[in-house]
């Protein structure tokens, strides 16, 4: 099925059978329908308070002596920092659940030490499992097939496809079994590696081959009379078996994109596994959408047993219910200005679907991100609900402690706001989770009574009060944005250092609040600034700031406003 959105505005929906549930919210205000939409899908998990502060992350770590040291300039340029990640590359030979001994040898030990300084850690998991080793030699894959846990082909046999370790099964996570065995796969390497999260990839699950190694049998699944993507091919290129993905030339960047790296559109299996392989619940087919939320679920459900507190998950995929068991990062973004800007709708939508635990990759992922860039984006990051600075394997380093030392100070403060307002956007999220409210919110949702507002995409709310117009273009060092009607204060005037210091600091001289009746307004947004306004009679609670969220806890929470 797919669904095509019309400028009229009108939706349209083509589907090639199946029975469509259609659900209608009633309201009155979109707030209600949110509320509605979450009471039917499952309200968002409370993640740990850390989650909510610096997580650093790239492809391209190559060993523990190199991950401890990026901490240690991290601390040594006074950035925060709460949680550090790893990407493939702790991994033996790319299989989850194992690490090389090489670089990692003591990778258990710098688990503990991020511990002792007050940091978590959490690593990348790929769900395809490598098949190709000796039997008795990858005990995931050895005790996976005793338990009978993955997708099956035509002959019953676990379909094999490739993926980072190369050939690789795909473990049914429909399959009660299957969450009892990746829970023992996470229990015993958590008793190996105490890790806090799990970084949960390639989940759609994705496949470097189309369908399998041996390619799919020949049936309707495989070949249905239509595939979304179709109506992008050339008039007379022929859908023909096993699908051709010629694309008109003129399809949106995202596609092309997708398109040259791994070939897809016109073709179910593209990327992907066979539409006919076998489930525990159904055929692929029928489920191929849910693979990574029963993932995800399966995730959580492992991480609560083991850890036994609440769990931390980041997906790539995602479902309706998502938010119930894990947050998204939106992917391999390049680093460039347009997919700066588009990161504000998708942090914003993910908030409508119950997914408010979500945020781009900061400074971008593929490609080389600039200085300007990498601050810009630092200070929208600063208030994405989930803040991740990640890179590719193949691009330039972009942590913060890599700039000039104006950038550095820009990041430092956009960085110094997010840490002071930790206990309110923790607060956000208990609304999130309570009741069903949205962490960033689009402006339509709180002022839903002025037009002007509903295709507001370049500015965010944080829950009722915090207004966010970041720069999202190169060179610019004003900003316009949209102020609802009423009074709105410059949150920048509050000192950030000095918040949790005894005594307090004497108040300071608030700048002259914008009193609007509903208007854009264009305001001064030098490169260290990120415009933060707060709505009149509203109370925001801070915290002192700290290099990580364990930290500040014992430093006072202040209310700066008279
Ligand atoms: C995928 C992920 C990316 C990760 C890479 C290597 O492309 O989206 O975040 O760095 O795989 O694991």
């Amino acid at each position: 099925m797919d669904v095509v959105l019309q400028p009229s505005p009108a939706l349209s929906w083509r589907s090639t059978g199946g029975i469509l549930d259609v659900y209608v919210f009633l309201g009155p205000e979109p707030k209600s329908v949110v509320q509605q939409y979450l009471e039917v899908i499952g309200r968002p998990f409370m993640p740990p308070y850390w989650a909510l502060g610096f997580h650093l992350c790239r492809w391209g770590y190559p060993s523990t002596a190199v991950t401890r040291q990026v901490v240690e300039n991290m601390t040594r340029a006074h950035f925060p920092l709460d949680v550090q990640w790893n990407d493939l590359d702790y991994m033996d030979a790319r299989r989850d659940f194992t690490f090389n001994k090489d670089g990692f040898g003591d990778f258990p030990a710098m688990v503990r030490e991020l511990h002792q300084g007050g940091r978590r850690y959490v690593m990348i998991v790929d769900p395809a499992i490598s098949s190709s080793g000796p039997a008795g030699s990858y005990r995931p894959y050895d005790e996976g097939l005793r338990r009978g846990v993955f997708i099956t082909n035509e002959t019953g046999q676990p379909l094999i496809g490739k993926v980072w370790p190369g050939p690789s099964a795909f473990p049914d996570f429909t399959n009660p079994e299957a969450l009892d065995w990746w829970q023992d796969m996470v229990a015993e390497f958590h008793a190996q590696v105490p890790f806090d999260g799990m970084w949960i990839d390639m989940n759609e699950p994705s496949n470097f081959v189309k369908g399998s190694v041996d390619g799919c049998p020949d049936n309707d699944l495989e070949s249905p009379p239509y595939v979304p993507g179709e109506l992008r091919l050339r008039p007379g290129s022929g859908r023909g078996r096993g699908g051709s993905d010629q694309l008109s030339g003129l399809g949106d960047s995202k596609l092309l994109f997708l398109r040259s790296r791994w070939g897809v559109g016109g073709s179910l299996r593209a990327a992907t596994i066979c539409a006919s392989s076998r489930q525990f619940l159904s055929t692929h087919y029928n489920l191929h959408n849910l693979y990574g939320l029963t993932e995800a679920l399966a995730s959580h459900r492992a991480l609560v047993k083991v850890r036994g507190t609440r769990p931390f998950v980041i997906s790539r995929s995602t479902f309706a219910g998502h938010g119930q068991y894990a947050g998204h990062w939106t992917g391999d973004v390049r680093s460039s200005w347009e997919q700066l800007s588009s990161s504000v709708p998708e942090t914003l939508l993910f908030n409508l679907l119950g997914v408010p635990l979500v945020g781009a990759d900061v400074c971008g992922f593929l490609g080389n991100t600039s200085e300007e860039l990498c601050v810009r984006w630092t200070q929208l990051g600063a208030f994405y609900p989930f803040m991740r600075n990640h890179n590719d394997l193949h691009s330039l380093p972009q942590e913060p402690y890599r700039f000039s030392e104006t950038a550095q100070q820009a990041m430092r403060k956009a960085l110094g706001l997010r840490y002071a307002l930790l206990p309110h956007l923790y607060t956000l999220f208990h609304g999130a989770h309570a009741r069903g409210d949205t962490v960033a919110r689009p402006l339509f949702l709180e002022f839903p009574e002025d037009p002007r507002t509903w295709p507001v995409d370049r500015q965010l709310l944080w829950g009722e009060a915090l207004l966010i117009t970041p720069v999202l273009e190169a060179g610019h060092v004003e900003v316009t944005g949209y102020f609802p009607a009423g009074t709105w204060y410059d949150l920048q005037t509050v000192p950030v250092e000095a918040l949790g210091s005894l005594p307090p600091p004497p108040p300071a001289p608030l700048k002259p609040a914008i009193h609007s009746e509903g208007q854009w307004v264009t305001l001064p947004a030098p490169l260290d600034t990120i415009n933060l306004h707060l709505r009149a009679g509203h109370i925001v609670p801070l915290q002192g700031p700290g290099l990580t969220t364990t930290e500040p806890a014992s430093s006072p929470w202040r209310w700066p406003w008279p």
